[in-house]
């Protein structure tokens, strides 16, 4: 890649988790940094408190729903973008059987958390991999099933993501992602308002591609770009929010003012129907 990835908050949490003797007395920890790195999914969320426990659920459930959307059934090649901390790996390897199960990160350091969560049973196989998203080092056509899980804002290209995917994916396989989608109306001012909080967003989130941020429609083309067709357009941004009380609570006690103010900013354009979190899927066409 051309330019070099700085994300802070997974700094943040690999050097809590290198330096915690007791991570389960770390509320960074507890919400970000045991099994999965993102939002929950929360069934009832009129009724969700907002404890670490309940993000826990709600995130272990997020990653559920996906795995759903995606078709993922016993005996497939699986290949996991963005993996993480092996979280989504965990679960299907906990979940099914007779999986080769592939996880790529850009992050190596994050890898070696994967590989100590991460001990496969049950016949299925794991291999975890150091590259870059939209450069897959895999051979044509060998992915019944490719997830990236809140990540793709921060590759460098869509467009270049979706090409490799295509390349890697068997005829019918599909592509699921999540990602926080604007409306169209939105699309165009959500920009330059993001930029006001660039700063607090880089501190803590570090580079995200929102100079482009893709709504449905652009995500329909970039399908019909590179040979996929849009199958499901799953709209859970409600079951989201109580995701972001959780996660001020814990920036506030962990005193990181730019995390608190990046994330009360997504949450507000989120509860304003500004920008909606949405599950998609992509079949190869
Ligand atoms: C918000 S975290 C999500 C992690 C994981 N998918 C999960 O749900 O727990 C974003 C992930 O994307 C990874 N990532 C960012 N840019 C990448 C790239 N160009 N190629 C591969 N992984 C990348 C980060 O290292 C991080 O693991």
């Amino acid at each position: 890649m051309g330019r070099p990835l700085r994300l802070p908050y997974l700094d943040q949490i690999l050097g809590a988790l290198a330096h915690s003797p007791d991570p389960s007395a770390s509320p960074l920890l507890r919400a970000l940094g045991t099994r999965h790195v993102h939002w929950g999914y929360y069934r009832d969320p009129e009724r969700a408190d907002d404890s670490l426990e309940g993000l826990a659920a709600a995130q272990e459930a997020l990653s559920e729903r996906l795995l759903r959307l995606a078709g993922v059934g016993n005996g497939q090649h699986i290949l996991e973008v963005g993996c993480g901390l092996g979280g989504t790996l965990a679960l299907l390897d906990e979940r099914h059987t007779g999986l080769t199960l592939h996880g790529l990160n850009i992050d190596p350091r994050q890898l070696a958390e994967a590989r100590r969560l991460l001990t496969p049973r049950q016949g299925n196989r794991v291999r975890l991999m150091v590259a870059d998203a939209c450069k897959l080092p895999y051979r044509d056509g060998i992915f019944h099933v490719v997830l990236a899980v809140e990540c793709i804002f921060h590759f460098a290209s869509r467009l270049g993501f979706f090409r490799e995917v295509r390349r890697v994916l068997t005829p019918g396989g599909r592509l699921c992602l999540s990602d926080f989608v604007p409306p169209a109306f939105a699309a165009l001012w959500l920009g330059p308002w993001f930029l006001c909080y660039a700063r607090d967003i880089s501190r803590f989130y570090g580079w995200m591609n929102y100079f482009s941020p893709a709504t449905v429609s652009g995500y329909r083309m970039l399908a019909r770009l590179t040979g996929f067709r849009l199958t499901v357009n799953d709209d859970i941004t409600r079951n989201t929010l109580p995701t972001y009380p959780v996660l001020l609570r814990v920036f506030r006690a962990i005193d990181h003012p730019a995390a608190a103010r990046a994330t009360d900013f997504v949450a507000r354009v989120s509860r304003a129907g500004l920008v909606r979190y949405r599950g998609l899927v992509f079949e190869a066409v």
